[in-house]
C-alpha cells in the first residue's frame, strides 16, 4: 500500500486544496478555467435529484479520497459511507470530520509552500459520514444498500475494476442511483491493459470506456445519461492538472 501514490504527503496536500480549498486559494488569476473549480462538491450537488432520495437514504462514495464529496452528501441523505484505500486520505477526512479543520501545505514553487486550512463545509453533519479504510476491489459484506453510490474518478485508479463493477449491482437499490465519474486516464502503472473498462481495441475494434460500461451494467441498471464534468488540480502556483471527466447516471432496475 505504501508504493501507492496516495499514501504521499505532497498528494494529500494536493487533494485537500483540490477538495476544500476556496477559488482564490487554488487559482488566483484573473484568467482559466474557473468552471472547473469545486468538482468534489459539483460531482454531488450536479447528479442529485433530491426529489428522488427519501429521508432516510443511504449514499456510499467510493474513493472518497480526503473526503468532500462525502460531508457533501450529508446535505440529501441520513447516512453516508465514504471508502477509500488510502490510510492517510482517510485520517485526513477523520481528522476534518472530528476537529471541524485541518492544516496543509499549499506548494508554490519549489520547497515554496503556504500554510492553509480546510474547513468542514458549512451546512453539512459530520455526524453522519461514516470513513472507512477499505478496497473497493474487497468490499466487506456487511455494507448493506443504498439509494445512492458515487465512484467519482476511481474506475481508471483500479488494478481490476470489473471487480468493483460486479458488486454494484449488490450495493445499489433498486430504483437507487449510481453516479460513475472518470478522466477515463487508463494507465498500465494502475490497471493492466487486460482489464481496462475502455479506451482500447477488442478484435479491431475502438471500445470506449462508456461502451465498457454498458456492456458490464446494462441489464441491472438503466442508463439515464452522460455529462462532462471539467476538474482542475493545483500542482503549484504555475502548473494545474485540467481534465474532463465523464459522469455516467444509471439506475437500478
Ligand atoms: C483520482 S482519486 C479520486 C478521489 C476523489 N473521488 C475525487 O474525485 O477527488 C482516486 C482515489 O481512489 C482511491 N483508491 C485507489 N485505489 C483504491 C482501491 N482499491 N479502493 C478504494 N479506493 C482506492 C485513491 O486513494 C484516491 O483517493
Amino acid at each position: 500500500m505504501s508504493d501507492s501514490p496516495y499514501e504521499n504527503d505532497r498528494i494529500v496536500n494536493e487533494y485537500l486544496l483540490f477538495h476544500y480549498g476556496s477559488h482564490d486559494e487554488v487559482l488566483p488569476y484573473s484568467h482559466g478555467p474557473c468552471e472547473a473549480l469545486d468538482f468534489a462538491v459539483r460531482c454531488v450537488s450536479e447528479s442529485i435529484d433530491p426529489s428522488t432520495l427519501p429521508r432516510n437514504a443511504r449514499a456510499l462514495d467510493l474513493g472518497c479520497a480526503v473526503g468532500r464529496s462525502s460531508f457533501e452528501l450529508t446535505r440529501y441523505c441520513k447516512e453516508v459511507i465514504g471508502i477509500d484505500y488510502s490510510r492517510k486520505f482517510i485520517d485526513a477526512a477523520r481528522t476534518l470530520q472530528r476537529e471541524g479543520l485541518i492544516h496543509y501545505e499549499r506548494i508554490d514553487e519549489g520547497e515554496l509552500t503556504t500554510p492553509l486550512r480546510a474547513y468542514l463545509p458549512d451546512g453539512t453533519d459530520p455526524d453522519r459520514v461514516s470513513f472507512l479504510q477499505a478496497d473497493a476491489q474487497a468490499l466487506p459484506a456487511d455494507l448493506g444498500d443504498f439509494e445512492l453510490v458515487l465512484m467519482a474518478n476511481l474506475i481508471d485508479r483500479l488494478a481490476d475494476p470489473w471487480r468493483c463493477l460486479e458488486r454494484l449491482p449488490g450495493l445499489v437499490r433498486s430504483g437507487g442511483r449510481l453516479i460513475i465519474t472518470s478522466p477515463y486516464t487508463w494507465l498500465p502503472e494502475f490497471t493492466p491493459i487486460e482489464k481496462w473498462v475502455g479506451g482500447k481495441r477488442v478484435n479491431g475494434e475502438a471500445v470506449t470506456t462508456e461502451v465498457g460500461l454498458k456492456s458490464v451494467l446494462e441489464g441491472r441498471f438503466d442508463f439515464l445519461g452522460s455529462r462532462d464534468v471539467p476538474f482542475l488540480i493545483r500542482e503549484h502556483a504555475r502548473k494545474f492538472q485540467w481534465s474532463v471527466a465523464q459522469a455516467t447516471i444509471w439506475v437500478r432496475r
